[in-house]
């Protein structure tokens, strides 16, 4: 029998930091409140582009995997912050991988994106169809962020995290998956001003809006019921998870997937307070940080569960290989920059038109 195991990871997150009490500079708002409501304590902001993170993670992924770049079959791009709409950003992670016997496709289910498109490279290598798969999750939301909403960029960030898929006939990968999705309530979570919905949209700078309080509520339920279900698939008792490793949008309501699944924080991994929401980058940062931790024992059975724009929500049930260390390791690192994250956010602010910062 053939199974798809997670062979290599990595991640990427640029080095400027966006804390709470920077954020009281730019907006009416408190780092107890933000901490308390969110669980969130700073966040990053890139001044690369998304493709340089990603191909930062993939290569740390791919070295961690121990494979060459030829080996690679296909480039997958999760993400709702593409560089472009043509062409695909994962085109773009693939030329500088130089990946050069690869396929590559940007994929966007926004929050649940990495969920997605794992569950989707799963059944792709289990299949038979693609021997190496290099999945990214890669978000660069600064970009799309209104600083002057306290209900929005309080929450996202920058950031990346990748995984290499190979096949094995010992049993590993998806043994449960849930991939959902209410597009009737897609206009709670929207950037508006993008895409080709009207003409001249792109004139409109393009930004994040959200019924966080709704948004919320229907994140409780469908993370919960989605995780339960996919447990339920793999056929394992509630005492079989090893690590839930969550999308990280609000402590509280990873909080609630916790206590369904009755899991104390011991079998949680949680780092929204260094990183935010980053959207499809959230997961894979998480799994790599966990497995550098040793926080994921050889054969563990991870959970991972997210929710997100679209409506989506997705679920996976997930037997980790035997390898919890990387082949091998690469030393490079994103560019510095002498940037501080004021001048970051002065390029957005500047694309809002709206504020000038001193
Ligand atoms: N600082 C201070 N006050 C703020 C604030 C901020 N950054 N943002 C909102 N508030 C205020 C609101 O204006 C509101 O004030 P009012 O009662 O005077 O009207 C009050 O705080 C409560 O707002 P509400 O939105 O109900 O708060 P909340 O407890 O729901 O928390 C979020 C807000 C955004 C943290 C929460 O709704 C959330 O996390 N939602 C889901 C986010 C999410 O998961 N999104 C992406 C899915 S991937």
């Amino acid at each position: 029998m053939r199974y798809a195991e997670i062979t290599g990871w990595g991640k990427a997150l640029p080095p400027t930091v966006l804390s709470n009490a920077d954020l009281e500079q730019l907006v009416d708002t408190s780092d107890e409140w933000i901490t308390s409501r969110s669980g969130i304590k700073e966040r990053r902001i890139s001044h690369v582009a998304a493709s340089d993170m990603a191909e930062l993670a993939a290569r740390r992924a791919i070295a961690a995997a121990g494979v060459e770049m030829e080996q690679i079959d296909l480039v997958i791009n999760a993400t709702c912050t593409p560089e472009s709409i043509i062409p695909a950003s994962a085109s773009y992670v693939q030329a500088k991988l130089g990946a050069v016997n690869a396929g590559a496709m940007d994929l966007n289910a926004n929050c649940s994106g990495f969920v997605y498109s794992y569950v989707t490279a799963d059944s792709l290598v289990r299949t038979g169809v693609v021997d190496t798969v290099v999945l990214v999750g890669v978000e660069r939301l600064s970009w799309v962020l209104d600083y002057t909403d306290r209900a929005t960029c309080i929450l996202f960030g920058d950031g990346a995290g990748a995984v290499v898929l190979q096949p094995t006939d010992t049993e590993a990968g998806v043994f449960g998956s849930e991939l959902g999705v209410d597009g009737n309530m897609a206009d709670l979570l929207a950037v508006h001003g993008d895409g080709t919905v009207q003409p001249g949209s792109s004139l409109v700078p393009p930004r994040i809006v959200m019924q966080g309080s709704d948004v919320f509520r229907r994140a409780v339920t469908a993370m919960a019921d989605a995780s339960e279900a996919v447990v339920h698939e793999a056929g394992w008792d509630l005492d079989d998870i090893d690590l839930l490793i969550p999308h990280q949008a609000n402590q509280r309501i990873i909080d609630a997937t916790s206590r369904r699944l009755r899991l104390d924080p011991a079998r949680v991994f949680l780092n929204i307070h260094a990183y935010g929401n980053t959207s499809a980058a959230t997961i894979p940062i998480a799994l790599t940080e966990a497995i550098e931790v040793r926080r994921v024992p050889p054969r563990a059975n991870l959970v991972f569960a997210a929710f997100g724009g679209g409506l989506t929500w997705a679920a996976a049930a997930v037997r980790f290989g035997e390898r919890v260390t990387p082949v091998g390791e690469v030393d490079d690192e994103l560019p510095g920059t002498d940037e501080s994250v004021w001048d970051l956010l002065a390029a957005n602010f500047k694309s809002f038109g709206r504020l000038e910062l001193e």
